[in-house]
């Protein structure tokens, strides 16, 4: 039997170039658990450190990134580098590590995204400012973020804003105010967006005030719209937008 199998193999790398190596996983595990499950736990379950048996892991979205992880640790954690493991052992801990979020559940969405659907184009007004550009694309957000994370930029916008989101409050010389977000700025004019989508370009030295609201959103907080069950069904529904794939 067993050499069937490195026949077989043997004769599969003959027409193919470039078999992808297989994996020991056997040998894989052992690696794992010798260097890493002490930590996150047997399995990637976690403990001192975050479990690893999850979809998304936000500093290893790629196997490069993941690889980066463990040859280089994360300075200033508990996280240590695994350089000693060679590159075999990197690529073996990289696939178990994949092999383990590949089989966990996948996230448990708690509420119902068919009603996060309405209320995202409905009672929320998210559509508002999401669909005509006053805000970033959500359509692959659930792949990039975890639930946990999505409920917070919902009910505390001011949290993280995105670099490129400022906003602002202008006056003219003239009395006129204006409010939405920048879009645009040099030496001596701005473009701001209002939330009705309209654009202004205005030149600084026509101004008597000009308000940049460093650490705020243009996002409101739905802390106080939403019930607990509405910003569940929300998250649910943001959850299940992973773009086209
Ligand atoms: C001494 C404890 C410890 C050991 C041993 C350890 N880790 Fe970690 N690891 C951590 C901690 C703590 C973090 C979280 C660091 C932070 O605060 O961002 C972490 C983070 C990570 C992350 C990033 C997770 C994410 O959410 O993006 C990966 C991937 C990871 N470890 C993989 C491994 C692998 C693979 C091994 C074994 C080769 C290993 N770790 C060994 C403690 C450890
Ligand atoms: C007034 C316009 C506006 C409305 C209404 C609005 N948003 Fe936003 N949203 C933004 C802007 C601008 C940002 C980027 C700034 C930031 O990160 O806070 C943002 C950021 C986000 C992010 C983070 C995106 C990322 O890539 O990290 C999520 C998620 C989000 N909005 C969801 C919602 C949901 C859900 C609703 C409705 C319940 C909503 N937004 C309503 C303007 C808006």
């Amino acid at each position: 039997m067993f050499p069937t199998v490195l026949l077989l193999f043997f004769l599969a790398a003959q027409s193919n170039p470039a078999p992808a190596p297989p994996i020991d996983w056997a040998k894989a595990k052992r690696l794992f658990d010798a260097n890493c499950a002490g930590c996150h736990g047997p399995e990637g379950a976690g403990g001192k450190g975050p479990a690893l048996a999850v979809p998304i892991l936000p500093h290893a979205r790629t196997n490069e990134q993941l690889a980066g992880v463990i040859v280089g640790g994360i300075p200033g954690t508990l996280m240590p580098a695994s350089w000693h493991l060679g590159n075999e052992g990197v690529m073996l801990a990289v696939a178990y590590v994949r092999k383990l979020g590949a089989g966990a559940t996948p996230p448990k969405v708690e509420g119902d995204a068919a009603k996060g659907q309405a209320l995202f184009a409905g009672k929320g007004g998210c559509t508002n400012c999401h669909s005509i550009g006053y805000g970033p694309d959500l359509s692959s957000i659930g792949s990039r973020r975890t639930a946990a994370s999505l409920r917070e930029s919902i009910t505390d916008p001011a949290a993280e804003v995105l670099e490129d989101y400022l906003p602002v409050r202008i006056v003219t010389r003239e009395g006129k105010m204006v409010q939405g977000m920048r879009v645009n700025e040099d030496t001596f004019t701005i473009q701001i967006m209002e939330p009705s989508g309209r654009f202004s370009s205005f030149r600084k030295d026509s101004l008597s005030k000009l308000d940049k609201r460093v650490g705020e959103s243009p996002m409101p907080s739905y802390k106080a719209v939403f019930s607990e069950n509405e910003l569940r069904d929300v998250v649910a529904y943001l959850s299940s937008l992973r773009g086209e794939q």
